[in-house]
């Protein structure tokens, strides 16, 4: 019999040896979100000196590292990222030469990453060792155990704070190379108290919301505002990569039973876990939640098999045409698309023909001083969500009907849901593009 708690103790280093094992041109693939490997990370730029050109991927770095913050960095460290946080923002506002963006879906980031070369390094989290041998990857699999089975190095960094998830998260002390211990508070989400045009929002999206109805809630202020609305439905299911408070509110509530859906019945499905110390000691060993890799779980063609699917996302603007800007202002680029196009196509395209997608906004940003309903998208502009795949749009305005729709009508249509303020100068900006 393995003696794992000796196999694991011979694999424990400290998290100064383990960035010693850093070498020049290496891809290091880290956690996302939650899952981030903060004790390590924070230790990275020790080794610039001894090294060049090494590359960190990540999803939503939650804190703004030393490696990618400071300009001596550029030459030594890249964040490589496939979505940006208020880090990599600035780092990118203070033209710091030493953060990137990777164009993707999220359900192919890993896929396509390893496509294009092998990753070196894979630099998780895990809970500590069951007296099985088995380590659980915690919060996050989006793109973690599909790099772990290739790298040729893995490095795990263990919180004994992390709550142990079910599904396909756990990974055998044999297969990680090395373990570093780093017994940190859980990263957690304030409390998002949701305002009025958010809860406006909620309200139209509720009426879109059949009962029996699997839902995917995106990021950002407004899915939070929806799932109060929600409180009301019956028998709802949950496919979705991102999970939050509110899903498990709704959860307790009685509201969200998952008994109606026709793919893993019985199971909130989800890729990541994000939310409050509540969320996370609620997930500890919990059978109703199943954590699946976002290559699956954020699959068009696996969502698509969920009945009556909506899937719920937001953006910063649309033009008449519809389309959906979620991810860059001009050539900012502030986000990423993450899987908001994954799943707005696998809803849109579910097998029962009942899917629907949404993508919501506030009819208005910066103060009420810009509409978020434009004619064209300013030059630079990333289109998150083709027009051809664009289903419903929402703001606090009401609802616009796009699918199959002409240009005409979609203006005419995007037009009616614009903040007053806005709709004669809109009107007259289409009359002039000859849309309507
Ligand atoms: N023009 C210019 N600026 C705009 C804008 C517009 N039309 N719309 C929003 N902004 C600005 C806001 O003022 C705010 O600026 P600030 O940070 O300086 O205050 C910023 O953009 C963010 O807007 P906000 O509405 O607060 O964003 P959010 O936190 O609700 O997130 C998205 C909204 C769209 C950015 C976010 O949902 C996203 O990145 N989506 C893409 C990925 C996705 O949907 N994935 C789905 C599964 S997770």
């Amino acid at each position: 019999m393995t003696n794992w708690d000796e196999l694991y103790k011979g694999k424990l280093i400290t998290i100064e040896e383990a960035v010693q094992k850093i070498k020049s041109d290496d891809d290091i693939i880290v956690g996302q979100c939650a899952s981030e490997p903060q004790g390590s990370m924070e230790n990275f730029h020790l080794v610039k000196d001894k090294v060049k050109d090494v590359r960190v991927f990540s999803v939503l770095t939650l804190k703004p590292y030393e490696f990618f913050m400071n300009p001596e960095m550029k030459g030594h460290f890249e964040l490589c990222s496939w979505f940006h946080a208020p880090g990599s923002r600035l780092a990118l506002k203070n033209r710091t030469g030493t953060v990137t963006f990777v164009p993707n879906m999220l359900h192919r980031a890993a896929t396509d990453r390893i496509h294009a070369k092998k990753p070196n390094i894979l630099w998780g989290t895990c809970t500590p060792p069951d007296a099985k041998g088995f380590v659980s990857l915690s919060l996050g699999i989006t793109y973690e155990k599909d790099v772990l089975e290739v790298a040729d190095l893995v490095i795990l960094e263990v919180n004994k704070n992390l709550p142990r998830t079910l599904g396909d998260t756990h990974v055998n002390i044999k297969d990680v190379d090395f373990f570093v211990e780093h017994h940190q508070e859980v990263p957690a989400l304030p409390a998002a108290v949701p305002d009025e045009t958010a809860l406006k929002i909620g309200r139209y999206i509720a009426e879109l919301v059949e009962d029996g109805s699997t839902i995917q809630l995106g990021i950002g202020n407004i899915p939070n505002a929806v799932a109060l609305a929600l409180k009301d439905k019956k028998d709802l299911g949950v496919h979705t990569e991102m999970l939050v408070d509110s899903m498990m509110e709704l959860y307790e509530a009685g509201v969200i039973t998952n008994k109606k859906k026709s793919l893993l019945k019985d199971k909130m499905v989800c890729t990541f876990a994000m939310g409050s110390k509540k969320l996370y000691s609620w997930l500890h060993d919990n059978m109703a939640v199943e954590f699946r890799r976002g290559s699956w779980v954020n699959d068009p063609a696996i969502i698509r098999q969920n009945s009556k699917m909506v899937s719920i996302n937001t953006c910063l603007m649309v033009d008449f045409t519809g389309q959906v800007a979620s991810e860059s202002i001009g050539t900012l680029q502030f986000s990423g698309t993450g899987g908001q196009t994954d799943t707005a196509v696998g809803a849109k395209e579910a097998y029962d023909g009942l899917g629907k997608s949404i993508i919501a906004c506030g009819s208005t940003s910066k103060n009420g001083t810009i509409s978020t309903i434009v004619p064209t998208l300013p030059e630079g502009t990333a289109v998150s969500l083709h027009r051809s795949n664009v289903d419903h749009i929402v703001t606090d305005y009401g609802i616009a009907y796009m699918r199959g729709r002409t240009v005409k009508e979609r203006t005419r249509n995007l037009i009616a849901i614009a903040h007053p303020n806005f709709r004669a100068e809109l009107t007259e900006q289409a009359i002039n593009l000859g849309y309507i």
